[in-house]
């Protein structure tokens, strides 16, 4: 049940961030042609809350899950680690993405960088932070790219229900241009730090951990194909003034949504109750904890300490 939990509080914080630092990037790079209403706003008021709530709910089901006791080795093994230092970039990021001040600018330098603290917390704590820098690296721009995806498609949603078909087909264009370069360098990012997290000579798909990231790469072919059906049948459409398209853009951005979300989920279990083989042996060779709060090697690396 508490690892259910935690699964559940982690894919919360990861839709959290995508939507707050989403709705940042994608706002910064698509200014122009953001509705009046300015929708983002409202995506980042909400995926800060998100965040801020998961994290506050993920804390407390990592100290139950650790014994329940809030004592000095427990509490020092959940915020003295990289655990904390993620949870502090998280709180920091969504609090200061939340004052009033920060909604003023969209491109302001300020604003990105609180935003990118949120996708950052995702590389300096789990699996890639302790392969190294270049896969804590890679987590970063894997995160960020992703964040830009999830923060467009919700700016198209918005634009679909309240702008006119000529102003869709502005923002489809301008996002369009970018989206194959965020993309292909959210794949390459995720395919390069896959290769660096699991030892490949030794089968990995034969681990839990490979299985759960086929399950994973399964629903990014899945989205990946309703992303090209938008780009290739879809936009041409918006283009040559054909109003039908926009209600069913806006149902395909929709689908998209909801097949993420799927992606996020099985992050989550991956994150939470799986570890890649190099992690795995590391942990034994170091300090692998005994007992019943530790039988998962997920990136609780919280549970480590406190083992
Ligand atoms: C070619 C496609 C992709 C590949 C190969 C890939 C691979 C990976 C890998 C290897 C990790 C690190 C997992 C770990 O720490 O053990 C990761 C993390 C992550 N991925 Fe992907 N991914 C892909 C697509 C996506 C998509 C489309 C999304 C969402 C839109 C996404 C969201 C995330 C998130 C939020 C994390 C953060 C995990 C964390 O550090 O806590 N990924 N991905």
């Amino acid at each position: 049940m508490l690892d259910a939990l935690a699964a559940a509080a982690r894919a919360l914080t990861y839709a959290g961030i995508l939507t707050a630092a989403g709705a940042v990037f994608a706002q910064a790079s698509l200014w122009q042609s953001v509705p009046a209403n300015d929708p983002s706003r409202r995506h980042v008021r909400n995926g800060a809350l998100l965040v801020i709530g998961a994290v506050l709910g993920g804390t407390f089901v990592l100290i139950f899950r650790l014994g329940g006791q809030f004592n000095e080795p427990i509490l020092s093994a959940v915020f003295a680690s990289g655990t904390g230092a993620a949870l502090l970039f998280q709180l920091a990021g969504a609090a200061l993405l939340l004052a009033p001040a920060a909604a003023d600018d969209a491109t302001s330098p300020i604003r990105l960088s609180n935003a990118a603290l949120l996708t950052g917390s995702l590389a300096i704590n789990g699996h890639a932070a302790s392969a190294g820098l270049l896969p804590g690296i890679l987590a970063f721009i894997h995160v960020s790219a992703a964040a830009w995806w999830v923060g467009s498609l919700l700016l198209l949603r918005a634009a679909c229900r309240d702008s006119d078909p000529a102003a869709v087909a502005d923002l489809v264009k301008r996002f369009s241009g970018l989206a194959l370069k965020v993309i292909a360098a959210l794949a390459t990012a995720g395919l390069i730090l896959l290769l660096a997290l699991v030892d490949v000579a030794h089968s990995p798909w034969l681990t839990t951990y490979g299985q759960v990231i086929a399950m994973k790469l399964v629903l990014v072919a899945v989205v990946l194909a309703l992303a090209s059906y938008n780009r290739w049948r879809l936009s041409p459409r918006l283009y040559e003034g054909d109003r039908a398209a926009v209600p069913e853009l806006r149902r395909m951005v929709d689908r998209e949504l909801v097949v993420i979300g799927a992606i996020l989920a099985v992050t989550a279990i991956l994150t939470t109750f799986t570890a890649p083989e190099s992690s795995e042996e590391q942990l034994s060779r170091v300090d692998r904890p005994t007992g019943a709060a530790c039988q998962c090697v997920g990136t609780d690396y919280a549970e480590r300490a406190a083992g």
